[in-house]
């Protein structure tokens, strides 16, 4: 079910400047494992998630039936920085060439954000940092070898989960494979 079906509006000359790591495409495989972690651990029935920059939809095809659901992308139309809605979720990977500014969007809408991100993104200045202790708590760490994720750079990245309230406890844990050839 589409939360929104009236936002954006399709204009398909949306010109942004793109980076080629902005264009990286996480595999479903990947995606769903993720998205199956926190519907594990998290109630997402009744929620309402958003991907902010679906691509081909890795992420936003694979959000469960039960949820409710939206998308941006900027190549069609869709541009997260005037999504005025706020959700429950955001679970995706982002572009990296404006991720502080995404985040902060992210931050500004979602109680929840989940990020397949290269780690290094998260904690490589100390005004980010503060912008994600302020938010609230780091839920989770989860580190897998970013080749398994198709990124092209040898960085490790992570699933990290940060949720809107007062910080706490973190998991820091390495990407489980059970069930999984890799
Ligand atoms: C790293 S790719 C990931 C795509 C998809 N989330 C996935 O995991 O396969 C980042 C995506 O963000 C999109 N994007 C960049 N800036 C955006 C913006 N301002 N609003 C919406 N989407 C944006 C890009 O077009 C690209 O599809």
């Amino acid at each position: 079910m589409s939360l929104h079906e009236n936002f954006g509006s399709g204009n398909a000359d949306a010109n942004p400047d793109l980076k080629p790591n902005d264009m990286v495409v996480t595999p479903r495989h990947i995606a769903k494992q993720m998205i199956d972690y926190y519907a594990k651990w998290y109630d997402l029935s009744e929620r309402v998630l958003l991907d902010p920059c679906r691509g081909d939809g890795a992420f936003y095809d694979q959000y469960p039936d039960y949820c409710t659901k939206d998308w941006c992308e900027i190549t069609e139309g869709r541009d997260f920085f005037d999504w005025p809605y706020k959700v429950d979720w955001i679970i995706t990977n982002p572009p990296y060439s404006i991720f502080p500014q995404f985040l902060e969007k992210c931050f500004e809408v979602a109680d929840n954000v989940a990020l397949l991100i290269p780690l290094a993104k998260l904690v490589s200045s100390l005004k980010r940092i503060n912008m994600v202790m302020d938010y609230g708590n780091i839920e989770s760490i989860r580190i897998i070898g970013a080749s398994k994720c198709g990124f092209p750079f040898g960085f490790p990245a992570a699933a990290i989960h940060m949720k809107r309230g007062t910080p706490g406890t973190t998991y820091i844990k390495m990407w489980e494979w059970e069930n999984e050839e890799e």
